[in-house]
């Protein structure tokens, strides 16, 4: 099975990269499935359901979610409908949304597991302990168990990799927005990636205009973020491969971007 996977889509710059460039990307990469990052598709903070739904029409096949689950409220209205999405499954219980779905793809399933990091992130359950218990019940029904671990920090989502090694098809990181160049298989099968990284504005700070990100820095004063919509845009993603048992035999990630064009 290949896997298409694409990082945090970042406001209106991220929804037209992926409008323009996911279509030509499954043309070119023939995945049997894609997973999308819409934590940040609405204006940076959230998503509505309009974007969910576009994102799907655009070509993605499942949305994941993060830190900014909540940020829009419209969510509240559509998630217990949205069968298409995952949030962090270390909310605490009795929130809304589900943090793991098994889908079909073709004659196989695959599970998707959202969780979301504790270090330097607001407290949640533990996502470790969290991931033993989703696992256990995913391998039930397949071998094929894809986690997008939205986290801060590179210790824990290498924690994370290191820890679920051999349980799970792959171990993708998002959250930081920029991607990292440490693709690989680690010994017992599972492929990892520390970030796979944003799609979005190519000119901000991790989607963000500059100045008042440069400005905060300088000064400490409390600044309002708003996001670049205008410009050149970036797409980050990764392939994966994964064998009929549920190994990952190739994990590789790509770049769309003006000093990354995009080749068939
Ligand atoms: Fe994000
Ligand atoms: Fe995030």
């Amino acid at each position: 099975m290949r896997i298409l996977f694409v990082g945090d889509v970042m406001g209106s710059l991220g929804r037209t990269m992926i409008s323009n460039y996911l279509p030509k990307l499954k043309q070119k990469y023939r995945p049997q499935m894609t997973i999308v990052n819409g934590e940040n598709a609405a204006s940076g903070r959230g998503i509505t359901e309009k974007i969910y739904k576009k994102l799907l029409q655009d070509g993605a096949d499942l949305i994941t979610m993060g830190n900014h689950t909540w940020d829009n409220r419209e969510i509240f209205t559509f998630i217990d409908s949205a069968n298409k999405m995952v949030r962090p499954a270390n909310f605490p219980a009795g929130t809304p949304g589900v943090g793991l779905r098994i889908v079909q793809v073709n004659a196989e399933k695959l599970a998707v597991i959202n969780l979301q990091g504790r270090a330097l992130m607001n407290p949640l359950d533990d996502p470790f302990t969290k991931a033993d218990e989703l696992v256990a019940q995913a391998q039930k029904e397949t071998s094929n168990i894809f986690v997008d671990f939205h986290a801060e920090t590179t210790s824990e989502k290498q924690a994370m990799g290191w820890y679920l090694d051999g349980r799970v098809s792959a171990v993708c990181g998002t959250h930081t927005h920029v991607q990292t160049n440490d693709a690989r298989i680690l010994p017992k099968g599972t492929g990892y990636l520390t970030d796979v990284g944003m799609t979005g504005p190519f000119n901000g700070i991790l989607g963000m205009k500059k100045e008042a990100v440069i400005d905060k820095f300088i000064t400490s004063l409390p600044h309002r973020f708003e996001v670049v919509e205008e410009g050149d845009g970036l797409l980050c993603g990764a392939v994966l491969d994964l064998t009929l048992d549920g190994q990952c035999k190739k994990i590789q990630a790509f770049q769309v971007s003006p000093d990354h064009p995009f080749m068939d």
